[in-house]
C-alpha cells in the first residue's frame, strides 16, 4: 500500500538529484508534490518529466520574497503542507586562501538561511503529524580540507535537525535530518569546474566510501520516504547518515 497517500510533501530544490529522486518516488507513495528549483530552465524540464500534478515553481531560496511567494503558491494549491523536506543547497569547495566573502554568503545564504526561512515560512501551513526532513551531509561532520565553507553549512543544519526538533516536537511535528555521503548528482557539474576534476573527485570519494562506490539519489529517497511517513513516527531529532559507511568507518 503506499505510504504517503493524502500527503503534500513540499521539496526545495526538487528539479534534480537527491530532490528529484525524492519527488518522484513521494508522487508514487500517493502524495501530492511541489518541488523549487531557482533555473527557470530546470523547473520547467522537473515539471515536464513529473507531469502536472506536480507543481513546480521557481523559487530562489535565498531571498526571503521567495520564500513568502513560495507559501502562498503552496498554499493556494494544497492548502496545507504534510510533509516538508527542506534540501535546496549549493556546493562550492575551495582552500581557505580562495575563500571570499561573496563564496560564504552564497553558501549561507542558500544552505543555512534559505532552509531557515523556508522552515518558518511553511510551518504555519503544517500541523499535527507534520515531518520536517532537513539535508546536512557527512561533510557536517568530517574534517575534510577545502570544504570550509560547505561544511560549515552543514553542521548548521545539522544543529538545526536537533534544536527545531526539541522545539517543534510539542506541536507533534517531527524534525529529523539526513545526511548523504558523496551521491551521483548534478550538483558537481554545477561547480563551474572541468569534468576531469569531477572525475578525479569522485574517484577519491569513492576510495574513502566502506562500499567503494558513489550513492545514487534513489538510495537517499528511500530515507527520506522513512522519515516521511508513519513508519517514522516515533522518530525525532535523529540523522541519518546515507553514505556506504563514509562517517561511521
Ligand atoms: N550530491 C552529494 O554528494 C550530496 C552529499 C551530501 C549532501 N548533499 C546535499 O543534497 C542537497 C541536494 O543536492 P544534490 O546533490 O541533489 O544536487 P543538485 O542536483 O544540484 O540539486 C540541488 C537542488 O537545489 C536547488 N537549488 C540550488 N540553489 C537554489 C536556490 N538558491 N534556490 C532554490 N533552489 C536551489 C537546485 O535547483 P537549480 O538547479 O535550479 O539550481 C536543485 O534542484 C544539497 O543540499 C546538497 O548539499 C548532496
Amino acid at each position: 500500500m503506499a505510504k504517503l497517500t493524502g500527503k503534500v510533501a513540499l521539496i526545495t530544490g526538487g528539479t534534480t538529484g537527491i530532490g528529484y529522486a525524492t519527488a518522484e518516488l513521494f508522487k508514487k507513495e500517493g502524495a501530492q508534490v511541489a518541488i523549487t528549483g531557482q533555473n527557470p530552465e530546470r523547473v520547467k524540464a522537473a515539471q515536464e518529466r513529473l507531469g502536472k500534478e506536480v507543481l513546480a515553481i521557481q523559487s530562489d531560496t535565498s531571498k526571503i520574497q521567495d520564500i513568502e511567494t513560495l507559501a502562498t503558491k503552496v498554499k493556494e494549491r494544497f492548502g496545507r503542507v504534510d510533509i516538508l523536506f527542506a534540501n535546496a543547497g549549493i556546493g562550492k569547495f575551495v582552500p581557505i586562501e580562495q575563500v571570499t566573502p561573496e563564496h560564504f554568503d552564497e553558501l549561507f545564504d542558500t544552505n543555512v538561511r534559505g532552509l531557515f526561512f523556508t522552515i518558518q515560512k511553511i510551518l504555519p501551513l503544517m500541523g499535527k503529524n507534520g515531518s520536517i526532513i532537513l539535508n546536512a551531509s557527512v561533510a557536517g561532520s568530517k574534517g575534510m580540507e577545502s570544504t570550509s565553507v560547505y561544511s560549515a553549512t552543514k553542521a548548521a543544519v545539522r544543529s538545526l535537525g536537533r534544536t527545531l526538533a526539541a522545539e517543534l516536537a510539542p506541536k507533534g511535528i517531527r524534525v529529523n535530518t539526513v545526511s548523504p555521503g558523496p551521491i551521483e548528482t548534478p550538483i558537481f557539474g554545477k561547480l563551474g569546474i572541468e569534468k576531469s576534476q569531477i572525475d578525479a573527485m569522485a574517484k577519491e570519494m569513492e576510495s574513502m566510501v566502506a562500499l567503494k562506490r558513489i550513492g545514487q539519489p534513489e538510495e537517499v529517497a528511500t530515507t527520506l520516504l522513512f522519515f516521511a511517513s508513519n513508519d517514522s513516527s516515533y522518530v525525532v531529532g535523529a540523522e541519518l547518515y546515507v553514505d556506504g559507511g563514509l562517517a561511521a568507518l
